[in-house]
């Protein structure tokens, strides 16, 4: 079955043809294609209107270009995949129905996929390993949540962010050292070279007292931290010289309360792996130190390059794959889309 995979969540417009039999098994990636949109940069974060505009421009050439990479046409493939939320509720829109007009015109099925599932499946399109059973840590812009997966399909949540989302908290540091936006891949850059020891921020939700069971043992929070950033930016003499050091501390922080939760919830799941996704898995920092912790846990850490990690509908086209059986129900974007599956307990 080839599935071509549309995503517009957000402020990247991308298309992608996996092949692989109904369910999943024995998926390739056969093309993908990513066009990101910079028009935000000059605004320091996402301008959702503008992010349609640029969505209405890109989507039709970018889907063709996937085609053609595939060497297919619109005919030539069996199912349409596209995210159907959560996500910019005007940039969904204009994947949803540019997916809808491809699929009734090429006679195709369309299914909707959630952005968040997709995240869970990328990684498995470059590394067979990254199967359930797993925990699950999608670290993106718009969310965090650490999940247990049991197969692919069935999700208990086991924590999330309680305020600011890691790469959102990543965004706003970067704005406030004057790093401009995205602020992670400039934050990790600097950070190569700050001195660790010149801050120390504090380790939000994070404590020896805490036992599993209590509310904020798998949580995450961020608030905390940037406040402490904020006021350590208005103290330091020279924000030229500190950038370095501030962004070190800052990473830092994050990068040993992450890791302490995903170690929990490997420990509290007995899972023996653990599936990265989403923008902030592009942090080669983070990456080593997961891998390495759970190496000395005996667990491995499974994570997708970047080109897998940001928005792309190589995933979208994956999870497509997995959802091929419900085609043909109605697809309408949704914002607030529910996590399919998704048992909070
Ligand atoms: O998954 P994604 O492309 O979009 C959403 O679905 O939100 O993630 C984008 C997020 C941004 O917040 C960006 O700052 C962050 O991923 N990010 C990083 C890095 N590269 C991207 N955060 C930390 N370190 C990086 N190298
Ligand atoms: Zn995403």
């Amino acid at each position: 079955m080839r599935v071509l995979g549309i995503e517009t969540s957000c402020d990247e417009t991308s298309a992608a043809v996996v092949t692989g039999e109904p369910g999943g098994a024995n998926a390739r990636l056969d093309s993908c294609v990513i066009l990101s949109q910079d028009v935000h940069a000059v605004y320091r974060g996402i301008v959702p209107e503008l992010a349609s505009r640029a969505h209405l421009v890109a989507v039709g050439p970018v889907a063709d270009r996937a085609l053609s990479d595939a060497g297919l046409a619109a005919g030539d493939t069996d199912l349409v995949a596209v995210t159907a939320g959560p996500g910019l509720v005007g940039a969904l829109l204009v994947g949803v129905s540019y997916a809808k007009g491809l699929a009734l015109a090429a006679g195709k099925p369309l299914v909707g996929v959630h952005h968040l599932e997709g995240h869970l499946f990328g990684t498995a399109l470059e590394d067979p390993a990254a199967v359930p059973p797993f925990v699950g840590l999608i670290v993106s812009g718009g969310h965090t949540l650490l999940l247990d997966v049991s197969a692919w399909g069935r999700y208990r949540l086991l924590g999330e962010t309680r305020d600011d989302a890691v790469g959102e908290a990543f965004d706003k540091v970067g704005a406030l050292l004057g790093l401009g936006f995205p602020g992670g891949p400039a934050i990790e850059r600097e950070a190569a070279h700050g001195d660790p020891t010149r801050y120390r921020f504090p380790r939000p939700m994070l404590h020896g007292g805490q036992r599993p069971g209590d509310r904020d043992y798998l949580d995450l929070s961020m608030s905390g931290l940037k406040t402490a950033v904020v006021l350590a930016v208005r103290g330091a003499p020279d924000l030229e010289t500190e950038r370095p050091h501030l962004a070190r501390a800052f990473q830092d922080a994050v990068i040993e309360v992450v890791t302490a939760k995903v170690v929990r919830a490997v420990e509290l799941t007995g899972r023996p792996r653990v599936v990265l996704g989403g923008g902030v898995a592009c942090n080669k920092a983070l990456t080593s130190a997961l891998a390495a912790a759970l190496a000395r846990r005996g667990a491995s850490l499974h994570a997708p390059s970047p080109r897998i990690s940001t928005d792309n509908a190589a995933m979208i086209a994956r999870a497509g794959l997995f959802r091929a059986g419900e085609a043909g129900g109605s697809v309408d974007a949704d914002a607030r889309m529910p996590f399919p599956g998704l048992e909070r307990t």
